[in-house]
């Protein structure tokens, strides 16, 4: 049985337990670093000292532990586990607190783990015969189609949002708007119709999208599912987005373009209430 580390405890590993509600569980938010251990002895600590540092600071996470206690701790880990030659993993992550997109409190401390792994990295069968790779598509991530717990970026363009004193961020590529944070995006143009992404790997298909699309359809309101670009969103006549935590929720402001009048529009307001009926009638 390894002896692992976590915040600051050396324990058997099958002591040592992280909160469900922990942010590297619950968003991804949380950061790593593996560093090597040949003769006992780190590999490169310092170029994954600064790494990590870099990394946590490029998301604005704090770790209250400084480099020599970080150090020591390693060398405690290989000692404690007799690690000759292997690997040792560190991850940092926000630390546990209420399920928010938003960063929690400071008052959170961050979680901080490690464990050893043994392997023999010198004399390895792999490096002796080279490889065999394979070419796949890179789709790092462009599988947003999956409703994955990799919420870093949505959780640092939420919180980038609440600094400019906005309530959500719209994600746009190649110009044209993809999604919300944790929620779809529309807009209705002047003629009336209402304009949401396609499905495909570039979005998460929204329960409540569907669900919305279908009172729009009963509502007989002319519905396009396409991509819309920034340009359109400038001479739209509402916005909104929808999710199962936000309902239809209407966009009143994006950037600094006022849509429509600066107030929710009709069409947002009536689905709105026809989603929450509707859907109320059939919950389960
Ligand atoms: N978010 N797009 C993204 C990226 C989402 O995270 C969500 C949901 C949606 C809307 O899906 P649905 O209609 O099924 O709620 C679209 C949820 C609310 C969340 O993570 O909290």
């Amino acid at each position: 049985m390894r002896t692992v580390y976590i915040n600051g405890n050396f324990v058997p590993e099958n002591e040592a337990t992280i909160s469900v509600f922990d942010r590297g569980f619950l968003f991804a938010d949380a950061v790593y670093e593996v560093t090597a251990v040949l003769g006992g002895k780190l590999v490169d600590f310092q170029g994954h000292l600064t790494r990590l540092r870099n990394s946590l600071s490029e998301i604005s996470m704090v770790l209250d532990v400084d480099d020599e206690t970080l150090l020591a701790a390693h060398r405690k880990l290989v000692e404690a586990n007799g690690l000759d030659e292997g690997l040792i993993y560190l991850q940092v992550s926000r630390g546990a607190a209420d399920r928010d997109f938003l960063f929690p409190e400071t008052t959170v401390p961050s979680t901080l783990v490690m464990f050893t792994q043994k392997k023999n990295l010198i004399d390895s069968p792999v490096a002796q015969r080279g490889q065999y790779v394979i070419l796949v598509d890179d789709e790092r991530w462009s599988r947003r189609d999956i409703k994955t717990v990799q919420l870093l970026y949505p959780v640092l363009a939420k919180n980038l949002a609440k600094k400019e004193g906005a309530d959500d961020a719209w994600m746009v590529e190649d110009g044209f708007i993809t999604e919300g944070c944790s929620n779809n995006a529309y807009i209705v143009t002047k003629d009336g119709t209402l304009v949401t992404r396609h499905l495909s790997t570039d979005i998460l298909p929204g329960i409540t999208r569907s669900a919305v699309l279908k009172c729009a359809k009963d509502l007989q309101i002319k519905i396009e599912e396409r991509p819309f670009t920034i340009e359109e969103i400038k001479s739209a006549q509402e916005a909104f987005s929808t999710s199962a935590s936000g309902f239809v929720n209407p966009v009143v402001r994006i950037d600094d373009m006022k849509i429509g009048d600066g107030e929710p529009g009709p069409v947002a307001k009536r689905l709105r209430e026809v989603y929450i009926q509707t859907s109320t009638e059939m919950a389960i």
